[in-house]
């Protein structure tokens, strides 16, 4: 059904020619994670020279983000709100910008223009009968973005999937349509190991059947998964998923039947995964994105009863203070929905939140579990919102614990290696 409307021919142009409406000094926006714009960039930086300091607002950056590369800062200066494999090195240099916020906080931004919008750069889908196309892959900011931009340019890749929810813009609301068919970023699956395995299986635990779960990306989200096969009736409420979710799915073990919030739907905001999982949301109708201000927001999370966060982090203090997002002063990544997220399933009926590491880093060098966060690192979850911590030698719950039983229950979890180290180290330095 979706190719019986053309799209307005008017509005089709060549990229060469779509960037002459970008200003020195102008605002743009990039969709996000798979969703990343290609004929676009490409164009920008072949015609580099004509740009001047034009700020690319763009969070998880995937694909080769060429506009990172040294020497173009002048021209390109990216500002993001999460650091990943693309610009942490420009981050580190001081070639790029880092903003801390909450995910879901972002198009309150756009629309407040502490963030401004003057050009939002989109991909969608060919537009379906009534003229309206899918983001795809990318609701998230991506939406809000266009909602808010002077001018909409969207690369129409007819690779795209079409994922429904509150996820269109009509094509009237587009300005200039770049038409294309490339392939889309893929995410290979990571490497589970004996850690992730006991982690997995202790984040099953705690996790009763007829929960709803958020869930990231990477080795401990995916063996959380692959612990869950003798439950039942769970349910998908999360900023992203991936292939793992489709093999719950498929078994009809995540059939979303008990969810008190879009019950029976697997609802997100933005997805990344290998093709197996864009060819399963493509025209799926149990598949929907929102923006990201809803489907993170703590007040709508906390409306899953039985809601449970799964999420991982850099290190955890004997207070338990989370930094998820900093190697000392480092930037590593970003808050993301961490904490969206954790409030939410704390202010969920029946809702837990779990930490989920391995008890060490750097190749078993160094201990997760610290008497002190490193020297400049940021607290991303807070003593006062963490929850439960596991690593693989067990469950910490901390929740309305005192600060001694913290300190007994992390030192349980931390890798053996380490244990009387940090008895020591907070029977000298951290007692009261
Ligand atoms: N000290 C020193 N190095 C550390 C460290 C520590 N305490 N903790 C991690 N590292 C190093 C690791 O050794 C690894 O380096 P290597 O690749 O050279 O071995 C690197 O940092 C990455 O650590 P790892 O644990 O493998 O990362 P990950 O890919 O599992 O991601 C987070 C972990 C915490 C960075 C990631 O979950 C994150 O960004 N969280 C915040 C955002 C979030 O929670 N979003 C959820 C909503 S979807």
């Amino acid at each position: 059904m979706r190719n019986r409307r053309k799209p307005f021919p008017e509005k089709v142009v060549t990229a060469d020619e779509a960037i002459k409406v970008i200003n020195n000094g102008d605002h743009v926006v990039f969709a996000h994670a798979a969703c990343v714009p290609q004929e676009i960039p490409a164009a920008m930086i072949h015609h580099k020279e004509r740009f001047e300091d034009v700020k690319i607002y763009h969070m998880l950056c995937l694909g080769q983000g060429e506009y990172l590369a040294e020497g173009l800062e002048h021209h390109f200066r990216h500002i993001t709100n999460f650091v990943g494999g693309n610009s942490r090195k420009a981050i580190a240099e001081d070639r790029a910008d880092f903003i801390p916020c909450f995910f879901f906080e972002v198009p309150y931004l756009f629309r407040s223009q502490q963030i401004k919008v003057d050009v939002a750069v989109i991909q969608v889908t060919p537009p379906d009968f009534f003229g309206n196309c899918s983001f795809g892959l990318s609701c998230d900011y991506t939406k809000p973005a266009a909602k808010e931009a002077r001018i909409v340019i969207a690369e129409m890749n007819e690779n795209l999937p079409f994922v429904g929810g509150d996820n269109y813009i009509h094509i009237s609301e587009i300005d200039y349509i770049v038409q294309c068919a490339n392939a889309l970023p893929e995410i290979t699956s990571a490497k589970i190991g004996d850690v992730e395995r006991a982690i997995g299986r202790y984040c099953a635990e705690l996790i009763e059947n007829g929960s709803t779960l958020q869930l990231g990306i990477g080795a401990i989200p995916d063996a959380v998964l692959m612990s869950l096969t003798d439950k039942k009736d769970l349910g998908i409420h999360t900023e992203m998923f991936t292939d793992g979710v489709v093999d719950l799915y498929e078994k009809g073990i995540i059939n979303g039947s008990r969810k008190t919030l879009h019950k029976d739907k697997l609802v997100a905001t933005f997805l990344m995964g290998s093709k197996r999982l864009y060819d399963f949301v493509d025209d799926n109708p149990m598949v929907e994105l929102y923006p990201v201000d809803y489907v993170n927001n703590p007040l709508t999370i906390m409306k899953n009863e039985r809601m449970v966060s799964i999420n991982s982090c850099i290190e955890v203090d004997l207070m338990g203070q989370v930094a998820s997002e900093t190697i000392g002063a480092k930037q590593f990544s970003g808050v993301g929905g961490q904490v969206d997220y954790v409030r939410g399933a704390m202010l969920s009926p029946g809702g837990k939140s779990i930490m989920a590491m391995p008890s060490t880093a750097a190749k078993g060098t160094v201990s997760r579990i610290v008497p002190f966060l490193a020297h400049g690192a940021a607290v991303t979850t807070s003593r006062n919102d963490v929850d439960y911590v596991v690593t693989e030698y067990g469950i910490a719950h901390l929740k309305g614990k005192t600060l001694k039983e913290r300190v007994k229950s992390l030192i349980a979890i931390a890798h053996p290696d380490f244990r009387e180290e940090l008895e020591r180290m907070y029977n000298e330095k951290c007692k009261m």
